[in-house]
């Protein structure tokens, strides 16, 4: 990617084989796909979702982002880096109220050249709408826009590359899901034979599936890929933990030697083991899991 940034990116990523006694009794292959070590900064779906959005950025000649995201947001961070190396001013929206010292995901894009600012939660709630997007505008002039999450078309176009990346034979993908964007593209990067599986770190209802489909139909016109949502593993909300996900996180430790991000990939591999439990999958199914983090992004205040 040296045209749009200045950096070594290690793609396509690497894919490593789970060695676990679980998964060789049901008889099953866990594949991890390593989007983690793309970059240290700008690491796993955060580049395929920023990559498009940069280009055209370029394109149409803006020299600033700005996005959205909430006080621990990875996707602040990683649009931080990416306007850090590849010469863009960068404006984050953080909801609520600024908290000093800054967390250590706000101090990093600080850090970067990020400009913080702070939108109360009614209006970070309409954060899409024209009258808070002309306020923006009023304040910081002119901006190539990303969304919250950094999931819109472009978004879904670059995460739809990650199963080409793969060259084994895979039935099933699974991955956290957060706004969607990454799970919209990858299902619509699949064969027909391959089924993806999408697991909601937030509580999430009917319309986490009407916003992944939209995300479809906008970039293809229409529904794309065989996927499904399991929504019983969110540990109660976002960034909400339980003793029980805790300990799954360090068994996987101990045995892997990979501290999980406890956020997004802690809850979507438990809902694989978990699934494996129950009888899931066939013997012989060969499942990828996507890796987009592996160090815990700071422990939001309870
Ligand atoms: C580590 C990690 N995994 C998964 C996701 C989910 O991505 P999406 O918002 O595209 O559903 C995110 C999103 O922020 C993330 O940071």
């Amino acid at each position: 990617m040296g045209e749009l940034l200045p950096i070594e990116l290690n793609l396509p990523s690497p894919l490593q084989e789970l060695r676990d006694d679980r998964l060789t009794a049901a008889g099953l292959r866990v594949l991890l796909k390593r989007d983690d070590l793309i970059h240290p900064e700008i690491s796993g779906n955060k580049w395929r979702k920023l990559k498009y959005n940069v280009a055209a950025a370029r394109e149409q000649g803006q020299d600033t982002l700005l996005t959205f995201g909430g006080a621990y947001s990875n996707h602040i961070r990683a649009t931080a880096a990416v306007g850090y190396y590849g010469g863009f001013k960068t404006i984050g929206i953080i909801r609520g109220e600024e908290h000093l010292p800054l967390n250590d995901s706000l101090a990093y894009a600080e850090s970067r050249g990020m400009r913080l600012t702070y939108l109360d939660r009614t209006t970070y709630r309409a954060k899409t709408s024209v009258a808070v997007i002309d306020d923006l505008h009023r304040q910081f002039g002119d901006f190539y826009l990303l969304p919250e999450g950094g999931s819109n078309t472009r978004a879904v176009e670059g995460s739809a590359e990650l199963p080409g990346e793969i060259t084994e034979p895979v039935d099933v993908l699974i991955c956290a899901v957060g706004t969607g964007g990454t799970l919209a593209g990858v299902a619509a990067g699949l064969t027909p034979q391959q089924h993806a599986i999408g697991v909601p770190v937030l509580k999430a209802g009917a319309f986490l599936e009407q916003e992944i489909t939209g995300l479809q139909q906008a970039a293809y016109g229409a529904r794309t890929g065989s996927w499904h949502l399991e929504y019983d593993y969110h540990f109660g909300g976002y960034a909400k933990r339980t003793p029980d996900l805790d300990s799954f996180i360090e068994d996987f430790r101990t045995r892997h030697d990979l501290l999980l991000d406890w956020v997004y990939e802690a809850k979507m591999m438990y809902a694989l083991f978990d699934q494996i439990d129950r009888k899931a999958f066939p013997a012989g199914t060969t499942i990828v899991a996507l890796i987009a983090q592996s160090t815990p992004v700071a422990t939001p205040p309870c």
